[in-house]
């Protein structure tokens, strides 16, 4: 039998790549996860990332109500997102979830900050405070589950080995002295794609399965400098926009990555005949295997013609877009 336990990838584990092949991993880890908590309650940081998902939903499996979801709402998340976050775990899965709007929290703390690493900081120290104040507030729970991938078992050995990252990469970091809990990391041995089928055997909907990647920090890092609430509004109605016509046009499976990003400036524009100051909105959508370099893809004019003329027109605030044609290198994904 395959350990899926184990720290490293046993030579015999096959590449899950269909249904019968993840409902075996599913069945093994339904009865490993049952056999290490036993009866306990264990604690899970729900973003609404496929990882963090695709854990829930082999937890509530296992464990059912055992299983405490914690989401919480940075106010840095995409339009709808927090709600549909609840809304299939909540209400379509009946998960014991807990919904923290921590907005005002984040907002506050990041006022006035324009520095990118600085913003990364905060936004992530502050995440660990506000799980760490929920998780303080309930009792007996012995298990901490988290959505580690193999890659990023690969990615903390070449840290080990003293390689320098570009940026500083958010996930859930360490909890506090006071809060340590024993890890049940049900997808560690697990490549993406790999995550992916075994989400969808499990019956989470396609959309979340495969949708694009968001970095932890959110439209934290897409709206650029200091978070102001109007711009970071108007960036969250931009990419809505973007994202419903990418949807609409068939573009969501074939562009990796698709978004948004505001910078701090106002160009002169008219609108209603009348002098008109806004900021730019500015669209990247890239395609890359592996996100260490990426290439720009082409979307038909026809279709960022219906995406201008419906962002200048329909969100508040914004009078001009823009297209980012740079690959990364040299520009990294996301502005931030
Ligand atoms: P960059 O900007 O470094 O991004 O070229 C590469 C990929 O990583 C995503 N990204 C993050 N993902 N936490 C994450 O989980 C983060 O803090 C973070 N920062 C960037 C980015 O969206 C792209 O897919």
């Amino acid at each position: 039998m395959i350990d899926y336990n184990a720290n490293v990838r046993p030579a015999e584990m096959e590449r899950i790549t269909d249904f019968d092949k993840a409902n075996a991993f599913i069945d093994a880890q339904v009865d490993a996860i049952r056999a290490q908590v036993g009866d306990k309650k264990v604690l899970l940081a729900l973003s609404g990332g496929v990882d963090s998902s695709v854990v829930a939903a082999l937890l509530i499996k296992a464990i059912g109500k055992q299983l405490v979801c914690v989401h919480v709402n940075h106010g840095l998340m995409r339009k709808n997102e927090s709600e549909g976050v609840v809304e299939l775990f909540k209400n379509g899965l009946d998960a014991n979830l807990i919904y923290v709007d921590a907005t005002d929290r984040f907002l506050d703390l990041l006022a006035g900050v324009s520095d990118p690493e600085s913003k990364r900081k905060i936004i992530g120290k502050e995440f660990i405070e506000v799980f760490a104040d929920e998780a303080r507030k309930l009792e007996d729970v012995t298990y901490l589950a988290q959505g580690t991938i193999y890659p990023d078992i690969l990615e903390s050995i070449k840290a080990a080995e003293g390689k320098k990252a570009v940026k500083s990469h958010h996930n859930v970091g360490g909890l506090p002295e006071d809060l340590q809990f024993e890890l049940v990391e049900p997808i560690k041995l697990l490549f993406k794609d790999e995550v992916r089928v075994v989400g969808e055997a499990l019956g989470l909907p396609h959309g979340m399965v495969y949708r694009q990647p968001f970095p932890g920090p959110g439209l934290g890092v897409r709206c650029l400098g200091a978070i102001t609430r109007d711009r970071l509004h108007a960036l969250r109605e931009a990419d809505a926009i973007l994202r419903e016509e990418f949807d609409k046009n068939g573009l969501a499976g074939k562009v990796w990555q698709y978004f948004v990003v505001i910078p701090d400036i106002k160009s002169v524009g008219v609108r209603d005949e009348s002098r008109y100051e806004g900021w730019p909105a500015i669209i990247r959508a890239v395609n890359t295997t592996d996100a260490m370099t990426a290439t720009i893809e082409e979307i038909p004019y026809a279709i960022l013609h219906t995406i201008v003329d419906r962002i200048t027109h329909e969100v508040e605030g914004i009078n001009r877009v823009l297209m980012d044609l740079t690959p990364k290198p040299v520009g990294t994904i996301e502005w931030e």
